[in-house]
């Protein structure tokens, strides 16, 4: 995308925003990447040198629940050292200017959109920061600390992130609000994922198809991904420089 294309794009993208009751976003990795959270399937990405059924499924937790902690301390720490970036500031500002109307559905774990101040946010694979027991089932929040590669509850039963793996169901009431905010919004801003890993993916044609007319759909990020062709307008580059010229774009 040359810079006049961009741009033009961009005018495209706040033309849409500024006529939308709702709006609705869907992030993935690709928004906290400027943050140094390497995303999944980059060719450095977060897979490389693991298997995913190794490190992110029941299964794999099941065969080895230290090397699951390993891979999980290694992002925790990550996370821990990382800042929101311009991308995710520019969601919050959207979100103060549509207010209850705004809704941000996300597939990252890492937190970044609240640390940056985001509060309708629905983590739809669940959170880096919560573990959940096996034994009595609690979630707790543990911020980002170390939990070494064997945590215990305090029942004395097996903790395990509190995160979606590969062949597990979405948490099934933020999973259905999501559903609920794509179908009702006006715009779906559809940031930084692949659209590969579904039912993530599937918010892009539900929002485009549950009304008439269905919603606008503006993907931002690097490249062109399996949402591109349901984008009524696609923003090619950074979502840390793009989604910042959006909202300037916008207005106040
Ligand atoms: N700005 C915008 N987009 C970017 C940037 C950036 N700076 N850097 C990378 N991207 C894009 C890539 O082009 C890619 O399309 O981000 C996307 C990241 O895709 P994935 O690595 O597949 O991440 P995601 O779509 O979030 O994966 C979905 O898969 O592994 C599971 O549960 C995990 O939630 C995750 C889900």
């Amino acid at each position: 995308m040359t810079p006049e294309e961009l741009d033009a794009a961009i005018s495209k993208a706040a033309d849409y925003l500024k006529v939308a009751r709702r709006v609705a976003v869907l992030t993935g990795a690709g928004v906290s990447a400027e943050s140094g959270i390497p995303t999944f399937r980059a060719s450095d990405g977060l897979w490389e040198g693991h298997r995913i059924e190794d490190v992110a499924s029941p299964d794999g937790f099941y065969r080895d629940p230290k090397l699951v902690w390993q891979f999980y301390g290694g992002r925790r720490a990550n996370v821990a050292t990382a800042k929101p970036n311009p991308g995710h500031l520019a969601l919050v500002a959207l979100e103060d200017r549509w207010g209850e109307d705004f809704t941000l559905v996300t597939q990252n774990v890492d937190g970044l959109h609240q640390d940056a101040g985001s509060r309708r946010v629905l983590e739809i694979h669940g959170s880096l920061r919560r573990t959940l027991c096996l034994k009595c089932d609690e979630v707790q929040d543990r911020g980002l600390g170390p939990l070494g590669d064997a945590p215990e509850c305090h029942c004395g039963g097996r903790l395990r992130p509190d995160i979606v793996w590969f062949g597990e169901g979405l948490p099934v009431d933020i999973w259905e609000e999501a559903q609920i905010k794509a179908s009702e919004c006006d715009v779906l801003l559809v940031v930084g994922t692949s659209a590969v890993v579904h039912p993530a993916a599937s918010l892009i044609p539900i929002a485009r198809q549950t009304r008439t007319p269905g919603a606008k759909v503006i993907e931002v990020n690097m490249t062109r991904t399996e949402a591109s062709a349901l984008a009524d307008v696609g923003l090619y580059g950074p979502s840390g420089q793009v989604l910042p010229r959006l909202v300037k774009r916008l207005g106040a």
